[in-house]
């Protein structure tokens, strides 16, 4: 579905989301603000905020009228040495900017923004800013937010190789993957394939099976599992309780799920597992 958008109170443009936005936007509030408590003495300071999918920065909820802001300045409310947005739509990306000029003035020498695909974005961070290749390489939290199936395998495999990260992903694990599904099966190089990374998912049977097997994936670049097959996670459902979609915790070390157990006890509202 496109993206709708309004003018916010300072005149620029916000996108339209519906209230369960709120529920992405506390847990990854509550991450964000244990990640850089807990580790601010640990890493000396050294952490970096990358947000992938950035958009402009302010949002209207439909139900209520109510502005709030969007990722990219919940994490400008914490400490982080330097914060890298992506975002693909020009338009948006200097919107957001703007925003940043006026609202956080002091921290807008510490930001980097870019303007192409994710994936794309992944390599020429990492390239552009020499302290990722450095003994003193910084621990970094990425935050993965889509609208649809991205980013591709290559690139999970490329932050897994190159970058010291914990990543906040939104994965579209609700009806949509299941449309997505029956669409791409016939498609000769489809988004789930570039998204898997292979086109073994094929063989995995029904979309529970294929979400395994992705997951199966990430753990042999090292991700962290449960009992249950899938990384620490929160669902997000819409107001009538279906599943939309989830947000899992990559993460290599023991530490990141913790953090990611103790955000859910605080952020708001929860649903149960693949409930959709
Ligand atoms: C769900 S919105 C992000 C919302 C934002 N994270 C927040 O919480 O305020 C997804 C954004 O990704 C952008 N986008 C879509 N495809 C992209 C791509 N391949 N690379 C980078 N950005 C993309 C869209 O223009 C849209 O603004």
């Amino acid at each position: 579905m496109p993206e709708k958008y309004k003018n916010a109170s300072d005149g620029m443009k916000a996108r339209v989301v519906k209230g369960y936005v709120n529920d992405k936007h506390s847990y990854l509030e509550e991450y964000i603000k244990i990640f850089t408590q807990g580790m601010k003495y640990k890493w000396d300071g050294n952490l970096i905020y990358i947000d992938l999918f950035a958009s402009c920065g302010k949002a209207i909820i439909t139900e209520s009228n109510t502005e709030i802001d969007g990722s990219p300045l919940i994490a400008l409310r914490y400490p982080f040495r330097a914060y890298f947005f992506n975002e693909i739509d020009p338009e948006k990306i200097e919107v957001l900017k703007e925003r940043i000029r006026h609202l956080f003035p002091d921290k807008y020498e510490n930001c980097c923004f870019y303007c192409m695909d994710a994936n794309q974005a992944v390599v020429d961070i990492f390239n552009e800013d020499r302290i990722f290749q450095t003994r003193l390489q910084p621990l970094t939290l990425i935050f993965s937010d889509p609208n649809n199936l991205n980013p591709y395998f290559s690139t999970m495999q490329f932050i897994a190789d190159n970058y010291r990260a914990d990543i906040l992903f939104h994965f579209s694990t609700g009806m949509d993957l299941g449309r997505n599904i029956s669409n791409a099966v016939k498609i000769e190089n489809s988004k789930i394939d570039r998204f898997i990374g292979d086109k073994e998912w094929r063989n995995m049977g029904q979309k529970d099976g294929i979400i395994k097997y992705y997951f199966s994936k990430l753990s042999r670049l090292g991700y962290r599992l449960g009992n249950d097959g899938y990384p620490f996670n929160r669902p997000v459902l819409n107001s009538k309780k279906r599943l939309l979609y989830h947000l899992f915790l990559l993460s290599k070390n023991v530490i990141g799920e913790k953090f990611s157990k103790i955000s859910l006890n605080y952020s708001t509202q929860q649903g149960d597992l693949f409930n959709g």
